[in-house]
């Protein structure tokens, strides 16, 4: 039978806020907030050059992530920063394949390198996927499985409890509202599906969550009808109050 796994809510602050200090607000308001939902991890994800600077990290539920890394682990790569070096600096941890950089020319083959060198370094990889648009005849389940087999290519199932699978339709990123419960359900079971074809019923072991404007109201549906394991979270991470709402509702 497969492990019953903990639910996960993971903050994407992207490239804000500007300074050290309001950053540093951010957590302790959450820490602060969140300290007695332990049954849920929180991964936040601030600004990388930030993430030395918080303190005690992991400690408890709450966890540090990154929002990318380099596939190689040392050497002339100018501006890179490894999965090793991210370990190094408490970071447990990391978003890859995010919309916004696969829009700066990531491809399927560079986020499975990614996703390697992560797990291969004791990282976990919160793996994005998510198709640009809903066409009618359901081609968009097509692309979708392609993003989970490129990204799962060659990863042996000994890693498979580092790998978080992040379902984010890319055209509801930054939207009003999230994707309907229903929707949110019919996708995530057909990526658990993906996931058993790939690796049996070891493919239980990996979570699946869901992202896209997430927001205290839209994660109490999505959490009751949706069949995630948790949620991501970009604009309202930045809002201790919304985060740490949105945190009780998936706890
Ligand atoms: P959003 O961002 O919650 O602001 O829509 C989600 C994301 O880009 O991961």
């Amino acid at each position: 039978m497969a492990r019953k796994v903990k639910k996960i809510v993971v903050g994407n602050w992207k490239m804000n806020p500007t300074t050290l200090s309001e950053a540093q607000k951010i957590i302790s308001s959450v820490k602060r907030g969140a300290k007695n939902m332990t049954k849920t991890q929180v991964v936040i994800c601030p600004p990388t050059v930030f993430a030395g600077k918080f303190g005690s990290f992991p400690s408890g539920q709450f966890f540090l992530g990154a929002q990318n890394v380099f596939y190689e682990t040392l050497g002339s790569y100018t501006g890179e920063t490894s999965a090793p070096e991210l370990s190094e600096m408490k970071i447990s941890h990391v978003i890859l394949g995010h919309s916004e950089r696969r829009k700066m020319g990531e491809t399927d083959e560079v986020v499975n390198r990614k996703v390697k060198a992560a797990v291969t370094a004791g990282l976990s990889a919160i793996i994005c996927v998510g198709e640009l648009e809903r066409d009618q005849h359901g081609d968009y389940l097509e692309f979708i499985k392609n993003q989970v087999t490129m990204a799962m290519r060659e990863v042996n199932n000994k890693f498979l409890n580092k790998i978080i699978i992040a379902y984010e339709p890319v055209w509801l990123i930054g939207a009003k509202e999230a994707m309907s419960p229903q929707d949110v359900q019919e996708t995530t079971l057909y990526i658990k599906k993906i996931l058993r074809e790939l690796y049996g019923p070891l493919g239980d072991d990996v979570r699946v969550i869901y992202g896209a404007s997430v927001a205290p109201e839209s994660a109490k549906d999505i959490m009751h009808g949706g069949f995630v394991d948790g949620l991501l979270v970009g604009r309202d991470s930045l809002d201790p109050k919304k985060f740490v709402e949105i945190i009780r509702v998936v706890n």
